[in-house]
């Protein structure tokens, strides 16, 4: 599995996908820097998430800063509650993430969920080492690690601010204006994609964990007792499950079954997180990830971040293990919340009755100045009795006393001098505070899974060849033109088409170098779905070779056509 994830570095390396950033400097672990062809499959990929979870489901997108003041994090949990296990080892002096020594080098799966002294004893128990220098953890001390990136907000001492850990909270905090854009109609989403920080203790598997990465993220903004979404839409997606019952059970795998399915036996409990499950799995086999190595799985109760109540990972499989790719969280109404609590702000959505509602409401007369001395200083105690009990049961204002007990006594009070009424009160709404609904895509994670699933070795010609089997709407180049050699005018044509077909707003990669097989070759590596060939019979007749990249078939097209065959072939 290891010579999968060196081929493909080496791949993404040498052909400009991605690679650790700052090399010149001997590079910091955790950054990655996206070559022109990692870029533009970088920009596909969340040109194809917009389109889907933020165009067509009606949603809008924000961008917010990245860099954000500490009060936001007090009041999100970050502050206090986004921690890693720490154990520093005392020989070499690395750190490492200690739930995930444990979980590397024992049969235990959630490590993360264990208590300190339990993830300390392990240690001991399993005479675990340090992976850097071999020395024995036993003794050393598990820390509770804080992952945000800590930076001064202007000059001086300043202010103590963070680098956002999710694009999540640029959205929750800006709730009350985006509310009143949404014109306080429940259901509506926010979508944002961008940069998110996270000082990963132990960065690893090249740009699967990193400590700069891409989210895209869409909080969906619900009223959980009045809006559901529309499960036709997804109830015959086919989805492979993976609930906490069949982890917790040998032996037990996956479920297939439909979204209609899992939401009727209550498998998936959220039905907006059903929803978005069955508009991601159809999503992901557009882009092109293999629907073999794919699974949903649902957080174990101990795995759940600080504000979920129920999440689902997306989880490719890459090199042999499985790997968070999204979470789907239920996020109930703990955000916004926690920003009305700390920011002292309304949080709430006014939602209009259809009809103004009219109740029925008992009162007591509010100043007890009636209840004289003989009730023995105990007037403001039997006045909030006489309240709730107004609000209770009515009928105990039936008679000429009213009795209330209290502290073991009972106190006989003229229901006359209780003011007791009963008014009418109309209400046009309510004030709501939403739940959210959040499906959150690492877009790095997605990306490299789009590539290990993409890659392929055949031999053609006698010769092996790797390629990437990239969706055509992904792949960083759509079209290789190419003279079948530099001269009588081939080159010139192939030029002059290659200009064409960009005008047109296909991306082209023009290539005269080498031999055509090599060229072939070279696209076939980076995932070009068509390459086009200018030859003699192109200046006669008009007409190209047309090559698909997966078969290596090719047909001759009329230039004429071109943009509109690759069009329709791109799925355009
Ligand atoms: N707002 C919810 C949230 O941030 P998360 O599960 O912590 O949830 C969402 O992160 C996604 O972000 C993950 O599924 C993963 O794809 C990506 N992600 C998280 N940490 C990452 C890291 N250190 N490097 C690369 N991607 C990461």
């Amino acid at each position: 599995r290891d010579s999968e994830g060196r081929t493909l570095a080496e791949l993404a390396k040498r052909r400009g996908f991605f690679f650790p950033s700052n090399g010149v400097y001997g590079g910091v672990a955790g950054f990655y820097t996206y070559g022109p062809e990692g870029a533009a499959l970088k920009r596909h990929l969340e040109d194809a998430w917009r389109d889907r979870f933020t165009v067509r489901e009606g949603n809008r997108e924000i961008e917010a800063p990245t860099v954000m003041p500490e009060a936001v994090f007090e009041a999100s949990g970050h502050l206090d509650g986004f921690d890693d296990m720490l154990v520093e080892c005392a020989e070499c002096g690395e750190s490492h993430r200690a739930d995930h020594l444990i979980e590397d080098n024992t049969a235990i799966e959630d490590a993360e969920a264990l208590p300190i002294s339990e993830v300390e004893e392990l240690i001991r128990e399993h005479e675990l080492v340090c992976p850097s220098c071999g020395a024995a953890l036993a003794g050393e001390p598990v820390e509770e690690f804080n992952l945000m990136f800590e930076t001064t907000i202007g000059p001086g001492s300043g202010q103590t601010g963070y680098m956002r850990p999710e694009t999540a909270q640029g959205i929750f905090v800006e709730f009350p204006q985006l509310a009143e854009y949404a014109r306080n109609q429940l259901p509506f989403g926010v979508t944002q994609i961008g940069p998110a920080y996270r000082n990963e203790i132990s960065p690893r598997k090249g740009i699967i964990r990193v400590r700069e990465f891409t989210q895209a993220e869409l909080e969906q903004f619900v009223d959980p007792e009045r809006d559901e979404p529309d499960l036709s839409r997804v109830s015959d997606v086919e989805v492979t499950l993976y609930p906490i019952e069949n982890q917790r059970e040998e032996g037990r795998e996956y479920v297939t079954t439909t979204i209609g399915e899992a939401v009727a036996d209550g498998t998936i409990a959220s039905e907006w997180v059903a929803y978005y499950l069955g508009i991601a799995q159809e999503w992901y086999e557009r882009v092109g990830i293999d629907m073999n190595r794919f699974r949903f799985r649902q957080h174990l109760p101990g795995e759940r971040a600080h504000y979920a109540s129920d999440c689902w990972d997306a989880e490719a499989e890459l090199g042999g293990d499985w790997v968070e790719i999204a979470g789907f969280a239920y996020r109930g109404d703990y955000d916004l919340s926690k920003h009305a609590e700390h920011a002292d702000q309304d949080f709430t959505v006014f939602e209009q009755y259809d009809e103004p509602i009219t109740t029925e409401r008992a009162t007591v007369d509010p100043d007890m100045s009636y209840l004289g001395p003989e009730f023995g200083g105990k007037a403001a105690e039997i006045a909030d009795a006489l309240e709730a009990l107004a609000e209770r049961d009515r009928s105990a204002f039936d008679d000429e006393t009213v009795s209330v007990e209290l502290d073991d006594e009972s106190y006989e009070v003229p229901t006359e001098k209780t003011g007791f009424s009963i008014e009418e009160v109309t209400e046009s709404g309510e004030h709501v505070t939403p739940h959210v609904v959040e499906p959150s895509f690492g877009v790095g994670r997605t990306l490299y899974a789009l590539f290990a699933h993409a890659y392929r070795e055949d031999e053609v010609d006698g010769e092996e060849r790797s390629y990437l089997s990239l969706a055509p709407e992904m792949a960083p180049t759509t079209v290789g033109v190419f003279p079948l050699m530099d001269r009588d005018g081939l080159g010139e044509r192939a030029r002059e088409l290659a200009s064409e077909l960009r005008a047109a707003g296909l991306e082209v990669a023009y290539d005269d170098s080498g031999n055509i097989g090599r060229r072939y070759r070279r696209q076939d590596e980076v995932g070009t779905p068509f390459c086009v060939t200018v030859d003699y019979e192109s200046l006669e007749d008009g007409t190209v070779t047309l090559r698909d990249r997966d078969s290596t078939t090719q047909v001759r097209v009329p230039i004429v056509q071109l943009v509109g065959v690759l069009d329709g072939l791109r799925g355009g």
